[in-house]
């Protein structure tokens, strides 16, 4: 309604992930005008910063062409910011004054989206504080929060219910940004608008599945965050895993979000809970150059520290379309590239003629150079004729060429303004993920003495426990890969 205000409030405002996601993306929403009428958007933060300083330090952060740069003016004007701590009521009651006071004039209904961009220590007071003193009761309300979700069933469960005292799980939006990333939300119709990749999507065919995330960064000054974590907390335990979601659900009724996530609840419940034989745990040492530091040389890592930044593990689904199906999921930091991809291995030709055949394969690269592929045989051209592997090739660099791809977090604050939740994690869903994770994580850093990763190299291509790994699992590395 154009008579309707909106007011985003991010909590957490002066630090990183706002300056680096919630602002560029809210600008992003804002210049091509998927923003709603009467938009304001309200910091918050303990430390005190003047405005002209703080919107200063959120435009440093933007990316605007000189035709932008109005744009981004008008952006700032919209952005204003107001000091206060996490836990105590009179801040969030000066913050309400503030909401109400941009509010005041609205002629319709009164809505406010809260963005927590806040440490896990925090969570519980702030959500309570925004509830009891900040919360519109004349418009919607919607909570956006950021893992981590607690640290295994048992943290995660007591957030839950920290958070369902004040808040609806209609309310709440779980982050995974992952979700918001234009090859993942593109797998459904990949899967689901072509028939045949729906009649060969079973184990029938499919011979294993591999989900891969690279970065070529280490922990950057995050180590302190991370080695409470460890990599299978901070990807695979929730991008990865939602990944492999949505490549092995069955088709939801409707695109609904309850519709779609059902789906998803169900495949996670069929997945056999992870022990330490299903995994290979490594962590990143120096670089072989010696330029670039190793895990236990940054600042907020203990010494001793075996908390893993590269891990593998395999998953089975034991339902009628997946039983016996490898899904390998793998992610590591400081390793040679980045790179984020879906592979999906089909079976041999049965009754093969052409000993040089490989598997078929189909990619989908999430990242960076978006494309899906196929790997498929083709005849060699000219008087040969051996079968080569050839590839059919949708890269969106090439065949989308004006098309800028938006950034996830732009495309799931838009979903929290309208309301669908497709993309976000609902509480039993999040509650499915740890049970597959609870039992590996408490094997792994148990009592009885946590388990040892195998070391990298900073830049290596993987672990060199890896190719064995995968082949334990089944995969045939072609040789052109
Ligand atoms: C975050 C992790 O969730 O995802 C980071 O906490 C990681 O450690 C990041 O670097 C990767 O996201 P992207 O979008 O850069 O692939």
């Amino acid at each position: 309604n154009e008579k309707d205000s909106t007011v985003v409030v991010v909590l957490g405002a002066s630090g990183d992930l706002a300056f680096k996601k919630t602002y560029p993306a809210l600008f992003g929403l804002y210049k091509n005008s998927f923003l709603p009428p009467n938009i304001s958007i309200v910091g918050y933060a303990r430390s005190s910063i003047e405005l002209a300083d703080f919107r200063k330090r959120v435009s440093s952060r933007i990316k605007a062409t000189d035709q932008e740069k109005s744009l981004l003016e008008e952006f700032l004007a919209k952005c204003t910011y107001v000091s206060g701590k996490y836990d105590d009521a009179e801040s969030f009651k000066q913050l309400n004054t503030a909401v109400d006071k941009i509010q005041s004039t609205t002629l319709g209904r009164k809505h406010r989206v809260f963005y927590m961009a806040l440490p896990p220590s925090v969570f519980i007071p702030a959500s309570q504080g925004l509830k009891q003193h900040v919360y519109a009761h004349d418009g919607n309300n919607r909570l956006i929060v950021e893992k981590p979700f607690g640290k295994d069933s048992e943290s995660s469960r007591e957030l839950a219910t920290r958070l369902a005292e004040n808040w609806k799980e209609d309310e709440i939006y779980r982050i995974d940004h992952y979700l918001g990333k234009e090859m993942v939300k593109n797998l459904m119709i990949l899967r689901f608008a072509n028939v045949f990749f729906g009649a060969i999507w079973n184990r029938q065919y499919i011979h294993n599945v591999q989900i891969t995330f690279k970065e070529p960064i280490g922990t950057e000054g995050r180590g302190g965050y991370f080695d409470e974590f460890g990599i299978i907390r901070d990807i695979m335990q929730n991008h990865l895993l939602q990944i492999l979601t949505i490549v092995a659900m069955e088709k939801p009724v409707t695109l609904d979000a309850e519709d779609v996530r059902n789906e998803k609840v169900k495949v996670l419940r069929a997945i056999k809970p992870l022990t330490a034989s299903d995994v290979l745990l490594a962590q990143y040492g120096r670089s072989k150059d010696g330029k670039e530091e190793g895990y236990l040389d940054d600042k907020g890592v203990p010494k001793d520290s075996v908390t893993p930044t590269y891990a593998a593990a395999a998953f089975y689904i034991k339902n009628e379309r997946w039983d016996g199906v490898p899904f390998i999921l793998k992610c590591g930091k400081a390793l040679d590239q980045q790179k984020t991809e879906i592979r999906i291995q089909f079976q041999d030709v049965p009754g093969n003629i052409y000993p040089s055949v490989m598997r078929n394969e189909l990619v989908v690269r999430v990242q960076p150079e978006e494309a899906v592929y196929m790997k498929f045989a083709n005849k060699q051209p000219g008087l040969s004729s051996t079968a080569v592997t050839s590839e059919l090739d949708l890269s969106y660099a090439r065949r989308y060429k004006d098309v800028k791809i938006p950034d996830a977090y732009e495309s799931l604050i838009l979903d929290v303004l309208n309301g669908d939740k497709a993309n976000f994690v609902r509480d039993d869903e999040l509650e499915a993920a740890w049970k597959i994770f609870t039992p590996l994580l408490h094997e792994i850093e148990g009592k009885g003495g946590a388990i040892k990763p195998e070391i990298y190299a900073f830049g290596q291509r993987a672990p060199d426990g890896l190719d064995a790994f995968v082949a334990k699992h089944g995969f045939r590395r072609d040789a052109s890969y």
